[in-house]
């Protein structure tokens, strides 16, 4: 009789043990977690069929799900539920889909609220103009060819890192070797470069720098053409007298006279034949902004946005049913760069101090020469 009371305690010992086992286990995986999602959230088509778990791979980062998705599923789905997904994972999760496979990738290693500007022109040699955008939650740093882009945008809410992306893209285009110039109408942050950039500070001198673009981006036209060059890179291919230009405009809004907009339009539509790309920045993405432009917004493929209070904002940013720029958590630098498919950033943080500091020991001061340009602008 005792003997088998024992043996009952001993079963029922080594039961509770294989149950938290399985309990331990199952919290540190992902696709369990994952799994009870879908089901609690009903992800499936009108004949009950769910997302099947294909593969799970463990990464530095954290992990990958490949999921098959049936058919009446579809990647939007999950993008609409990504707030409970990345509760219930405590992690940052991110989705790519190619046809009916969808990976989610899951980030649970922790993600810096603080990434240090760190760029090294040299790897990017192959790119005309390296634009570094920021640094994804596996940790790898986008970098874009803005001659690919060719424009770009960045949008979000007052003090969320417009203008230290800003900084931290001109340093890293002056370090690459492109000529930068720069409307700041609000004249706090730029001035300081000076030496480096062609600055903008008020309206007649905006005006100016808008025009000295359009004559230039003219005269390069003609220069390609004397060359038999098709486009820019193929005369970058054999000279190396026109370097590429961006020209970037702190706060869109600021930008109110007509000529000054126009000048925008030609630009966005025209300039990139010539080695000329624009980043425009705004505060109030709404769609006001764009009121007295035509169609300069359908030019700027890539877009980064920071929080916004507003979907509508985010949309305007991001492109219509686009609401991830509302949806990110309210961090400084945190943002959704959309260039076909998103991709959460942190931007990497750039003081104008030591922006400063990195240009004066590397790059030499100097500021590109207009061959056009007005007295009235020379810095
Ligand atoms: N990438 C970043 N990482 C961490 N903190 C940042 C980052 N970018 C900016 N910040 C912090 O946010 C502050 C505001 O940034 P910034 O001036 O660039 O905002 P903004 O969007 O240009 O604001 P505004 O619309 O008012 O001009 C900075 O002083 C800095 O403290
Ligand atoms: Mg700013």
């Amino acid at each position: 009789m005792a003997h088998s009371i024992i043996q009952v305690d001993i079963l029922g010992l080594i039961a509770k043990a294989i149950y938290w086992g399985l309990k331990q286990i199952h919290r540190n995986d992902q696709s369990y977690k994952v799994n009870e999602v879908i089901k609690a959230l009903r992800l499936q088509n009108k004949d009950e069929l769910r997302p099947l778990l294909k593969a799970k791979k463990k990464t530095e980062s954290g992990w990958d799900l490949v999921y098959i998705l049936p058919p009446g599923v579809a990647r939007k789905d999950f993008e609409k539920e990504r707030v409970y997904f990345e509760t219930f994972s405590n992690s940052i999760v991110e989705f790519e889909c190619k046809g009916r496979r969808l990976t989610m990738h899951i980030y649970s290693t922790g993600y810096p609220n603080i990434i240090k500007f760190n760029f090294e022109p040299s790897a990017y040699s192959d790119m005309l103009a390296p634009l570094p955008i920021g640094v994804t939650p596996s940790g790898k740093l986008i970098v874009e060819d803005m001659y690919k882009l060719p424009h770009a945008m960045c949008g979000g809410m007052t003090n969320y890192g417009k203008t230290s992306w800003l900084i931290g893209v001109m340093t890293a285009l002056l370090l690459s070797g492109v000529k930068v110039s720069v409307i700041d109408r609000k004249g706090l942050d730029f001035p300081r470069f000076a030496p480096w950039v062609n600055l903008a500070l008020t309206e007649t001198e905006t005006e100016n720098l808008l025009d000295a673009h359009i004559q230039e981006m003219r005269r390069r036209t003609k220069i390609l053409k004397a060359h038999s060059c098709q486009n820019y890179q193929e005369y970058r291919e054999k000279h190396n007298d026109l370097p590429y230009l961006v020209l970037i405009v702190d706060e869109l809004t600021q930008i109110k006279s007509k000529a000054a907009q126009e000048a925008i339009d030609d630009l966005a539509h025209l300039a990139r034949a010539s080695g000329i790309s624009l980043i425009l920045a705004t505060q109030k993405p709404s769609g006001k902004v764009w009121d007295g432009f035509t169609d300069t917004r359908s030019m700027l493929a890539g877009a980064l946005c920071f929080y916004v209070r507003d979907v509508m904002d985010s949309q305007i940013v991001l492109g219509m049913g686009n609401t991830r720029g509302a949806e990110l958590p309210k961090i400084q630098g945190r943002a959704i760069w959309n260039n076909d498919t998103d991709q959460m950033v942190q931007t990497m943080y750039l003081s104008a101090r030591e922006a400063h500091s990195i240009l004066d020991a590397k790059v030499p001061k100097e500021v590109y020469a207009f061959e056009s340009r007005d007295e009235r602008v020379k810095t």
